[in-house]
């Protein structure tokens, strides 16, 4: 089964966001702060409002009316203070675009400028414990006696790594267009991940009844969480509109995106593991620094997979903070479990090295009978023959025993394994269904973020109704349709599908329609440790003269419940591990400590792997019959290909080479 919007794509029928049209648009543009930290002194509006083609200039000299209590990130233009280098301070409306950002230029904006901080260190003063982290877990835990498992272990692994600051670049930068109607209603054209949330907190910001919004998505070039809460656009366009009366369009720069749409913290991660002489566990230590900023507290779980992945007897997982002047760090593929398993799985390799282990073996003696730390059944939990099988495929029993061994030419030749994990959950959803012209029209606001969530709706829904799937149509994309959570969390096929089953299953028992509400199934599930676990392996070379880091091969075998449809599974699975290969050796944000900005702000110098990058990626699965999960027994599958990529890989490295980078990304010049 082709993707169902695959042709529209194609020809480039799909509409997104920007792409909408609407009678007599103005067009907006972002003016961002020079300074990192500071007050804003004066405006001056001469120029700009003087440039012909210029409607309004809005700023904190003539703030606008929003909710006191709205999220702090959407307040904009409440006061004079500048938190972070980027953020937006004023809003040119104009005729054209050109004219929008030209006047944006001729705008002139006088600071009272103050000392920034813009560097993450683990010693930092103001250094602080969230009271929870994402989303509501908490922050430090333990149990066992730690020092006594450390000072008893006949091996031990004290190591500290650090990941940078990483952005989520989607084709699709955010963008929105805003247009009210005669009677005070409110519809945003926006790329968001979830058209109902969106919908709810523009409402909330603007202090609308959520029944006067209404948010329009049906195609998103992407967002891997960077539009999984409403940006500065939708607002903004708003706000606009409302002052000049007219449709408003906005356009996030691909430059100005990493200063206002979110990206993942910068982490300190240490772990200390010990183990006995059999490799069996004795205790496991994970202890994170990350940031956030002065604007509103971000916290991301990034040690939290440490308290699901091995047996041990004695566990402490922390989480601290400082608050940096720079923008809220946000969500971004696997928030929490890509950086921490890239410590965590880096930590173990260490430990098989010094234990004389396979690290496969290693892995496969910590197998735990029950989560570790809750002590919950797991509902279904496949990581050992995701390791056998990857090992199988991969031809792991070829591998040198000791690291640094293998030449060809010029290059260092090596493997390296790490193991992946993913919560599995459902939120919520509710669904409608409806036979239409001899067909069934199938009504939920889920998100087509470019996963094809529409498709995998599309077989959801005839395999319950015993129909083909081309008897169905899905409508995705529109707040108007019954509600549904995000594309966020590898929980939206689970989310939607559950709500799409049921009310399919409501049409069958009915005749003509059928609508349903998960929200009493979801709170009745029962409480299981409930997750999707994953093998990556990889192969690298290294260039022995340049540092360079080839990845000639990486393989990923997953157990993720039931795969609903092979091929988008495949792209997914795919996708993730190709970002976590950028992790591993491309991606970096590099900060400015003396401006306090982000001076990798474009494609060219913030890289992302190309397709000259991955020469052979490959994904398989074990079928897995999970029935403690959804109607489908489907787990998530967006975001684990990413988490353990890059451990695979710094383990290969270090396998070719002997040498052990523990610090993201793996560039040449930390190999020479
Ligand atoms: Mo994803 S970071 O849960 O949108």
């Amino acid at each position: 089964m082709n993707r169902v919007e695959g042709l529209e794509k194609v020809t480039g029928r799909a509409t997104y966001a920007y792409e909408y049209t609407a009678r007599d648009i103005a067009y907006a543009h972002l003016v961002q702060s020079t300074v990192a930290r500071g007050r804003i002194r004066s405006i001056d509006t001469g120029a700009a409002l003087a440039t012909p083609g210029v409607l309004a200039v809005l700023s904190s000299d003539d703030p606008p009316d929003l909710a006191e209590d709205a999220e702090p990130q959407l307040r904009f233009f409440q006061d004079r203070t500048v938190a972070y280098h980027g953020q937006i301070v004023a809003l040119v409306v104009a005729e054209t675009l050109e004219i929008a950002r030209a006047a944006g230029e001729a705008l002139r904006i006088e600071y009272d400028a103050e000392p920034h901080d813009v560097r993450l260190r683990p010693d930092h003063p103001a250094r602080y414990r969230p009271e929870k982290v994402n989303p509501a877990l908490p922050t430090d835990t333990g149990y066992g006696d730690l020092a006594a498992g450390l000072a008893n272990a006949a091996v031990t692994v004290d190591a500290t790594y650090t990941t940078p600051a990483l952005h989520n670049n989607p084709i699709e930068p955010h963008a929105a267009l805003a247009v009210w109607d005669d009677d005070g209603g409110l519809t945003v054209y926006d790329s968001t991940q979830g058209a109902s949330a969106d919908r709810d907190t523009i409402a909330a910001v603007l202090g609308l009844p959520a029944e006067r919004v209404r948010v329009v998505a049906p195609h998103v070039g992407g967002g891997f969480g960077s539009k999984g809460t409403t940006r500065p656009p939708a607002i903004l366009a708003a706000l606009a509109s409302r002052a000049v009366r007219r449709p408003v369009k906005i356009a996030v720069t691909r430059q100005q995106m990493f200063d206002v749409t979110g990206y993942r913290t910068p982490t300190i991660q240490r772990l200390r593991l010990g183990a006995d002489d059999k490799g069996r566990l004795t205790a496991v230590a994970h202890d994170v620094i990350e940031q956030t900023s002065t604007v509103t507290e971000f916290a991301e779980q990034t040690a939290t997979p440490t308290r699901v992945m091995y047996a041990t007897p004695a566990m402490r997982t922390t989480h601290r903070l400082v608050r940096l002047d720079v923008p809220t760090p946000s969500w971004m593929r696997a928030p929490g479990e890509c950086p921490g398993m890239y410590a965590l799985e880096s930590a173990v390799d260490e430990l098989a090295h010094a234990a004389g282990m396979d690290p496969i073996e290693l892995r496969v003696v910590n197998e735990p009978d029950t989560e570790p730390e809750s002590g919950l059944p797991f509902s279904s939990r496949n990581l050992v023959a995701c390791l056998r099988e990857g090992a199988r495929r991969f031809g792991w029993d070829l591998r040198d025993r000791e690291p640094g061994v293998r030449r060809d030419g010029r290059w260092l030749v090596g493997t390296g394994v790490a193991a992946s994990t993913y919560p599995s959950k459902r939120r919520p959803a509710e669904a409608s269904v409806t036979i239409e012209n001899g067909g069934f029209a199938v009504r939920i606001a889920a998100a087509d973020i470019g996963t094809g969530a529409r498709t995998a709706l599309t077989r959801i829904a005839a395999n319950t109704l015993g129909v083909s799937p081309d008897r169905v149509r899905v409508e995705v994309g529109d707040s108007a349709l019954p509600q549904a959570p995000v594309a966020g969390g590898s929980m939206g096929t689970a989310s939607w599908g559950s709500a799409v089953v049921k009310a399919c299953e409501a049409l069958l028992k009915n005749g003509e329609h059928g609508t349903a509400d998960t929200t009493e199934d979801v709170e009745s599930d029962s409480e299981l440790a409930r997750h999707a676990f994953g093998a990556q392996f990889a192969e690298v070379r290294v260039d022995t003269d340049t540092g360079e880091v080839r990845v000639p091969r990486l393989l990923g075998v997953f157990a993720a419940g039931r795969i609903i449809d092979p091929d988008l599974a495949r792209s997914q699975l795919i996708g993730g591990m190709t970002m976590g290969l950028g992790m591993a050796l491309l991606e970096e944000t590099v900060v400015d400590e003396r401006f306090g900005d982000f001076l990798t702000d474009d494609l060219a110098q913030y890289h992302v792997a190309a397709c000259a990058d991955v020469p052979d990626i490959d994904v398989a699965w074990i079928d897995e019959d999970d029935p403690y999960l959804n109607p489908m027994g489907a787990k998530g599958i967006g975001e684990i290909g990413i988490v353990g990529t890059a451990a695979a890989i710094a383990n290969a490295v270090f396998h070719a080479t002997g040498r052990r980078v523990r610090d993201l990304p793996i560039t040449p010049a930390k190999l020479v």
